[in-house]
């Protein structure tokens, strides 16, 4: 049975983090898979986890199921810290939460509920988007298109051409967004620009599917949700994908969720419906280890304070390397060619370079990169930065 079907290459990001794991240099460097990294280079569980956990475990008396949309004080939790505790739409009946397993659970479902509804929209995806949302939204028989984002060349996002793309959409399809710390580039939009997509998004009658991996990480739990909140206080119906992945560093754990905003209490109870409906088919249920951690640290003003602190090292760490790094090609290559790190947010940029020379990073000096150049800058360390950027500043740039 299986005889046609071809042997398939591996994840782009998941093969890289195998090849690095089994090179045996002790010069390498890791710059792929988006996962944070201490001053250590280790990938730690927090404290307040840790803390989270063993109280957790204490007072848990059953692993039976908890229910089909998971565990309800962890989605009213999740929901408080996407779209505020004061939020109109909760107030009106129109918000339900159902917890997936991490944010491409989240954006499965989503992508399946869409299909549901409307099996011939169009999902419209920045040009570049991480490569995963192919396969995720794709993969459910939904038609991608890809809208133009960011200029790679100049590093700067290609605003412009994005809504003049998105104007000519036919009303009814579905536009991907990323509320902050855009994967790949780092390149977010202003709070401005996020009004304008509104306003286009809800005179094009378009549908906002917004994909929340990396709250916290850009400016702050609040900042990074506000084009978030500006989207969907205009439009009457959207989705929203949540990851706790990275801003609880709960990776392994599966944590996620998908916010579902109808245009009514009626229409979001139907939604829901459809997304139990949609997740029992496939994995029935929700994985619970992570939620049950997270219920805790939400919901323990005590654990919540230090998950603020340590999320706040978190970004502030990944701030200070983006200004290393920029300053020390600075002084290597005596131009500002690579100021951008510094102004760009959250995990990634893309460093520009050809897929020849994020080879040769890799082959000649140990250093690994996505074959796109996305650069996952907590890989960077006070003790591997002047490395990186001498093997960065050997390269052929681009005369410009
Ligand atoms: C990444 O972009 O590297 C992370 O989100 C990990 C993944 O699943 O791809």
């Amino acid at each position: 049975m299986f005889q046609p079907l071809a042997r398939l290459p591996d994840d782009t990001i998941l093969g890289l983090m195998s090849r690095f794991r089994d090179d045996p240099s002790p010069d390498k460097v890791d710059l792929g898979v988006g996962v944070y990294r201490d001053l250590s280079g280790a990938t730690p569980i927090l404290d307040c986890v840790h803390r989270a956990e063993r109280l957790m475990l204490s007072v848990q008396a059953t692993k039976s199921y908890v229910a089909a949309a998971g565990r309800a004080e962890f989605n009213e939790a999740a929901g408080e810290l996407v779209l505020g505790s004061a939020s109109p739409l909760a107030r009106e009946g129109r918000v339900r939460i159902v917890q997936a397993p991490g944010g491409c659970g989240a954006l499965r479902v989503g992508a399946e509920l869409i299909r549901a509804a409307a099996p011939t929209a169009t999902v419209h995806v920045s040009d570049p988007t991480w490569g995963n949302h192919t396969p995720l939204l794709g993969g459910c028989g939904l038609k991608l298109a890809k809208y133009p984002y960011y200029d790679a060349a100049a590093h700067e996002l290609e605003f412009a051409a994005m809504l003049e793309h998105l104007d000519r959409a036919p009303a009814g399809d579905v536009v991907l967004l990323h509320a902050c710390c855009h994967n790949p580039t780092g390149a977010d939009l202003t709070l401005q620009q996020w009004r304008e997509v509104a306003d286009l998004l809800e005179r094009r009658r378009l549908l906002p599917l917004l994909d929340l991996a990396y709250q916290g990480f850009g400016e702050g739990l609040e900042p990074d949700v506000a084009g978030i909140r500006l989207v969907v206080e205009r439009v009457p119906e959207a989705l929203i994908a949540v990851s706790f992945s990275k801003n609880l560093g709960l990776y392994r754990e599966r944590l996620g969720a998908l916010i579902a905003i109808g245009a009514n209490a009626q229409e979001a109870e139907t939604m829901r419906s459809q997304v139990l409906q949609i997740a029992r088919g496939i994995y029935s249920m929700p994985p619970d280890h992570g939620a049950a951690i997270a219920a805790h640290i939400f919901g323990d003003p005590v654990l919540r304070d230090e998950w603020i602190l340590e999320l706040m090292a978190m970004r502030q760490r990944i701030v200070d390397m983006r200004a290393l790094l920029a300053r020390h090609l600075r002084e290597r290559t005596g131009t500002r060619d690579f100021d951008f790190l510094e102004s760009q947010r959250g995990m990634f940029s893309l460093l520009g370079c050809s897929g020849e020379a994020v080879a040769r990073l890799r082959d000649r000096n140990h250093i690994y990169l996505l074959g796109d150049s996305r650069m996952n800058l907590a890989g960077i360390l006070p003790g591997n930065v002047a490395y990186v950027a001498d093997a960065i500043a050997a390269l052929e740039r681009p005369a410009g």
